[in-house]
């Protein structure tokens, strides 16, 4: 499928693997560790919203673990709506050399075209919490599990507990002109940013026995311009900055690069984020 939001990820793909991915795919890949020991032999492994396919990596490197001990063979499917997203993770993956294991295809999380009942176990990092229809992609994701099958997501947490989504959105915020800040919609993610929010969503939506934990961990980036760079081309910030003029765009790279300068000590430092998220993993009904 091919829509705006796709091409925008498409467009973000290349500097999302170069700059995003080997953050999250840390996440990604605690996610799946998380979960790993209650995946039954031979797991059919689906991974939503797959971006580069760190998950999948960790995934199909547990696959290939069990075979080698004279297990059966199971199988990881790494999945994303942008098809360059999707290009970049089959390129990550074919260099484990375990095409037996772990195949990249292109498809909506929020309209899977997998039968019902395929999977023991659907992934998704960062990924589900971001479409425009959250519930339809916990319920996909719920219809192609089988029953007492595995979910397991990771979602960032609000501004309040997570510096890096603070720290970000701080000096876009304080140089956005009042006319756009004032038609921005509240982010609908907020509502599952809390443990609770969270808890009850994945609950209302065919899910049994859902656990929270916090997951923290520190992003680093090598320069003040570079953070900029993986900010910039983002579809959600660009989302904002479509709204402004090519002046106020200067306006809101300048405040965002003086702060992060004065965080880093210059403009050639490093800086560090510490980032905070949720697992969450329950069992489909
Ligand atoms: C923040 S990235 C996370 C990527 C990866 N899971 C990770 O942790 O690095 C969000 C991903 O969601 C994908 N995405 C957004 N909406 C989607 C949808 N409706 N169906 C499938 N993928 C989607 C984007 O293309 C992008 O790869």
């Amino acid at each position: 499928m091919t829509n705006e939001l796709s091409k925008a990820w498409d467009r973000y793909a290349r500097t999302y693997a170069r700059l995003g991915a080997p953050f999250t795919g840390y996440i990604a890949q605690s996610l799946f560790h998380t979960v790993a020991g209650r995946l039954p032999p031979a797991p059919r492994i689906l991974e939503v919203a797959c971006g580069n396919g760190e998950l999948s990596r960790a995934a199909a490197l547990h696959c290939l673990a069990e075979k080698t001990v004279g297990g059966q063979l199971g199988r990881v499917v790494a999945t994303d709506f942008s098809a360059e997203m999707v290009g970049l993770a089959a390129r990550n993956l074919s260099i484990l050399g375990l095409d037996d294991i772990v195949r990249c295809e292109v498809h909506d999380g929020e309209a899977l075209g997998f039968d019902a009942g395929s999977f023991d176990a659907v992934f998704s990092a960062f990924g589900i919490f971001l479409f425009p229809d959250r519930n339809a992609g916990w319920r996909e994701a719920a219809r192609v599990l089988r029953p007492g099958g595995l979910l397991a997501t990771a979602v960032w947490r609000g501004s309040d507990e997570n510096a890096l989504a603070r720290l970000q959105m701080a000096p876009i915020m304080a140089a956005l002109p009042e006319r756009v800040r004032a038609s921005l919609p509240r982010p609908s993610w907020l509502d599952i940013a809390s443990k609770d929010g969270l808890e009850r969503e994945i609950a209302s939506a065919g899910f049994a026995d859902v656990e929270v934990s916090v997951f923290d961990a520190v992003l680093t980036v090598p320069t003040p311009g570079t953070m900029w760079e993986f900010m910039y081309e983002n579809p959600v910030i660009q989302g904002v900055l479509a709204r402004c003029t090519e002046a106020e765009i200067s306006a809101i790279e300048e405040s965002v690069l003086s702060s992060f300068k004065a965080k880093a000590g210059g403009p050639d430092r490093p800086l560090r984020f510490e980032a905070s998220c949720h697992f969450a993993v329950a069992r489909r009904i």
